[in-house]
């Protein structure tokens, strides 16, 4: 038997990049999972095949993760069809790539409300359900090395995943009781949609390269690997704790 068979898992953001590599290891795992996407139904409906073929069941559930309405509409979703929920993972995020002096209103609602107010209320929601079933459970937020890590010009990201951080350890605090478990993993810098701009731009990739001391970008198969040892029996006993996955960015030295 697979070490997820018989769990449930909800992946918001989870038909894209980070979110369907996680998507795919924890079905690899034996896991049956609730993808969230908001936009491409045809990525989701390819990776329900794909989970088809590896002996697993998925359902995609269209929701703007961003509406409380819609986060309680994936947890009654993963309920209905799979009877429980023992792992969400908070993934879908967004940038704006906008320093303190030029955000708009709009901009800094938008980042936060997809990045950090979905977190909150994903985590209250999740919890609430696993409390009912008494068998504790799995909430998993992916933030960023920008979680501790200030990036210049990218203000609301850096306040949305230094937010997450603190809900990590403080629901994790809250919730240790309830045998939840709450864990955030933070990558540096990966090859997905989210940096389009920088994968298209040659000049910025060798200067992104040269400051990774593993000297390349992660796949997106590298961060989720990462998330499936957090699901898992391996790690029982960690909570409140965020398991940088990069390369070693944000160690790197200045070479003086
Ligand atoms: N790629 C990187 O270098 C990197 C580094 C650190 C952290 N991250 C984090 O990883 C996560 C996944 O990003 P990615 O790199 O896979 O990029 P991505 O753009 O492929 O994924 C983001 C996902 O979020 C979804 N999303 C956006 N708004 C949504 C909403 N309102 N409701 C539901 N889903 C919504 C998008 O549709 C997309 O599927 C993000 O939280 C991002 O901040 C990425």
């Amino acid at each position: 038997m697979k070490e997820l068979t018989g769990k449930v898992a909800v992946v918001t953001g989870g038909n894209s990049g980070i979110g369907a590599a996680i998507v795919l290891e924890l079905a690899e795992r034996g896991a049956q999972v609730v993808i969230d996407y908001v936009a491409h139904p045809e990525a989701e409906n390819e990776l329900e095949r794909k989970i088809a073929s590896l002996g697993s069941r998925a359902v995609g559930v269209k929701a703007d993760i961003s509406l409380v309405a819609d986060i309680e509409l994936l947890v009654s979703r993963a309920v209905s069809t799979f009877g429980q929920l023992d792992i969400f993972v908070n993934n879908a995020g967004i940038e704006t790539r906008t320093s303190v002096l030029d955000t708009s209103e709009s901009q800094y609602d938008k980042v936060l409300a997809i990045n950090l107010k979905s977190a909150f209320f994903s985590t209250q929601i999740a919890a609430r359900q696993m409390i009912k079933q008494e068998a504790g459970g799995r909430i998993i937020n992916i933030t960023s090395v920008h979680e501790d890590w200030p990036m210049p010009g990218n203000t609301a990201y850096c306040l949305s995943k230094g937010g997450m951080r603190m809900l990590t350890r403080t629901a994790a605090l809250e919730l240790a009781p309830h045998g939840i478990l709450v864990t955030a993993v933070g990558p540096g810098a990966v090859a997905t949609p989210i940096n389009l701009s920088t994968m298209k731009d040659p000049a910025l990739m060798q200067k992104l390269d040269s400051v990774i001391p593993l000297g390349r970008m992660a796949k997106p198969e590298e961060i989720a690997q990462v998330v499936g040892f957090l699901s898992g029996g391996g790690a029982s006993y960690m909570t409140a704790a965020t398991l940088f996955v990069d390369g070693g960015l944000m160690h790197q030295s200045p070479g003086l």
